[in-house]
């Protein structure tokens, strides 16, 4: 969603600005602005589009002084204009303001305002902060942010200069990620951590109900409400900007495929004892008495995050007997949801910032559930308010499309998966001792998988030109087609829909016809046989199949036209494994079609607003 950066110090303002936001592109917008205090004004420029349009503007009328702020935005009230982009002024541009997140009684401050004699120049939600600043000024900053905010309902991440205070940047968060960096004579805020790691490591995640005062010397934590003043441990994150970079890659995404052997090797660290006899969590701090307690687990989630809880399902159900319910956050959060002390809720979020994923935490605390989090950022919201909280160890993901913080999500379930069997003492010894061995020798047959990632290629040629794909599936293999399905539409724009491949002949076969694309996953020996005969259903009707199945699986060549082998392994691992070509056929279309693979159309890395 909407990106903030802020600056003070020596160097460059503007580019400070302008590279801090393309450091935050990923996480899509549709327009963009800063503003720069030049020791007398504020000065402000914007553009609807790409950074490379401000950065245009910004080349004919620099902006120059040693305090601004930015802001990408992702447009939710009014359609992404000049006018709608941030930052915001008040009138006379004595204070200028970004936000990130949605103040839900703008409409009645608007009204407020408008009656006092202000005028607005934009759609936008935000625009009311920055009047609200000059209408509550009264010489003091601290207490006209304490008064501003009181008037916000909503969620609101906010940078603010003001040419009363030309050497402090203010920030403030409620509900909507801020980050602080404190370097060297200079000091910056963020929306997240890559934008500031070319300028300093020393970082202050700031939290709900907290503001800061930045000056080029030093920063100060406050609690909003109060004043009064915090200390905050310095965040260091030991990834460094290369990690968050392409590091030779064409794309963010294929980078990002191809560290999933290690982003899983990291998941699975330490979480073994030296004998490979157990499954250890030591952020897991659950009785006996808790865990009997535990009469079913809702999982909740929002898109890939969803998908990967579909598999911890089946994986979790399998492994212990215990029913697990799975559920879209934005559903769930709007309904009556059967959770109490009795029930374990997990929620997966790579982000940690998703908005329905992070209400539905909310809600099933205040149900009386305990709630486990699994996710990908340290310090994020969903990461704070959970109970516990199991972190997937995929580094940042900055490609929209998610693949590695899905794979981690998976892993992360089987290992719950087998913690919880341990905990109840549901399997035998020697499948537990399969299945650690067989764990333990994913990453290397995925990276077998990517060494083959040509032969991949060949296919998404194919189906470039296709209307539409379908990708079936029966028992683990289902959840996975619908993560395949939901990645190639993703960044490719074709059409595409995931079926349970024994659900197909209740309807969805009447769209097949002479030369749909078919995505078959073969990789449950129980159901394989079924498999089969769905897919000579399809054939039937002209389709033209691809099946992925384990390596030796000959006898499916009378079956599909081409074939995409993994390397086998337990029918229960295969989601770890199916997903790789999966992903490599999404990634090539969406190339071959020349569309902006880590910036699709249409959609944000991190979905902080409803
Ligand atoms: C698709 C994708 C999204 C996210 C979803 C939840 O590739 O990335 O479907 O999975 O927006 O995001 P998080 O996991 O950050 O809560």
């Amino acid at each position: 969603m909407c990106g903030i950066i802020g600056y003070i110090g020596e160097k460059d303002t503007q580019q400070v600005l302008t590279t801090g936001l393309r450091k935050l592109e990923y996480r899509g917008y549709d327009s963009v602005g800063i503003a720069v205090f030049n020791g007398e004004s504020v000065q402000v420029q914007k553009s609807k589009g790409r950074l490379e349009e401000l950065q245009q503007k910004l080349d004919q009328t620099p902006l120059l002084g040693s305090i601004g702020i930015g802001h990408t935005r992702w447009a939710t009230h009014g359609e992404p204009s000049n006018e709608n982009s941030h930052p915001h002024t008040d009138a006379n541009k004595e204070f200028a303001i970004v936000h990130n997140g949605i103040i839900e009684n703008y409409l009645e401050i608007k009204r407020e305002l408008i009656e006092e004699g202000y005028t607005f120049q934009s759609e936008t939600d935000s625009e009311v902060i920055s009047h609200l600043f000059s209408f509550f000024y009264n010489g003091d900053m601290v207490s006209t942010i304490q008064r501003v905010v009181k008037r916000l309902d909503g969620a609101y991440a906010l940078g603010v200069v003001s040419e009363h205070e030309p050497d402090r940047l203010y920030a403030v968060r409620e509900a909507s990620p801020l980050i602080i960096g404190a370097g060297e004579g200079e000091a910056l805020i963020s929306s997240d951590i890559p934008a500031v790691l070319e300028h300093t490591r020393d970082i202050y995640i700031l939290e709900d109900g907290e503001m800061a005062i930045l000056t080029k010397e030093d920063v100060t934590l406050l609690e909003t409400e109060t004043g009064i003043e915090l200390n905050r441990d310095l965040f260091r994150p030991d990834w460094d900007m290369e990690q968050a970079e392409k590091n030779g890659y064409d794309h963010f995404m294929l980078k990002e495929i191809h560290e999933q052997p290690t982003a899983l090797q990291k998941t699975m660290a330490g979480r073994f004892n030296k004998d490979k006899v157990s499954v250890e969590f030591d952020e897991l701090q659950w009785s006996d008495q808790q865990v009997k307690q535990w009469d079913k687990i809702t999982i909740v989630a929002c898109g890939t995050a969803y998908h990967a809880g579909l598999i911890g399902k089946h994986v979790i159900e399998e492994l212990t007997r215990i029913p697990v319910d799975v559920e879209v956050a934005s559903e769930f959060r709007y309904r009556r949801p059967i959770v109490n002390e009795k029930t374990l809720v997990i929620v997966v979020s790579q982000s940690g910032e998703t908005a329905d994923t992070l209400a539905a935490l909310r809600q099933s605390k205040h149900l009386g559930a305990h709630v486990l989090a699994i996710t990908n950022v340290v310090g994020s919201s969903i990461a704070r308010e959970a109970d516990e909280v199991i972190l997937t160890m995929a580094g940042p993901e900055i490609a929209v499309a998610s693949t590695k913080a899905y794979t981690t999500q998976v892993l992360t379930f089987y290992l719950l998966g087998i913690y919880l069997a341990d905990r109840k003492q549901t399997i035998s010894n020697d499948y537990h001792e399969q299945l650690l061995q067989s764990i333990a020798e994913i990453p290397n047959k995925i990276e077998e998988i990517l060494t083959h990632s040509n032969s991949i290629r060949w296919y998404s040629e194919s189906i470039k030109d296709a209307n539409s794909v379908f990708f079936i599936g029966r028992g683990l293999d289902y959840p996975v087609s619908l993560e395949g399905s939901l990645k190639l539409k993703e960044i490719s724009y074709i059409h595409s829909e995931a079926y349970a491949a024994g659900e197909l002949k209740h309807g969805t076969l009447a769209l097949i016809e002479e030369g749909t694309p078919i995505i078959a996953l073969i990789t449950q020996d129980e159901v394989s046989e079924k498999m089969l005969g769905n897919i000579k259903e399809v054939k039937a009707r002209g389709a033209q199949v691809l099946g992925v199945a384990g390596e030796g699986k000959m006898d499916i060549w009378e079956y599909v036209d081409e074939c995409c082998y993994i390397p086998n392994s337990l029918s229960i691992l295969t989601p770890l494994l199916t997903v790789i070509p999966l992903q490599l056929i999404s990634y090539y279309t969406s190339l071959a079609l020349g569309n902006d693979v880590d910036k699709p159309r249409n959609l944000a890395k991190s979905v902080t607003v409803e």
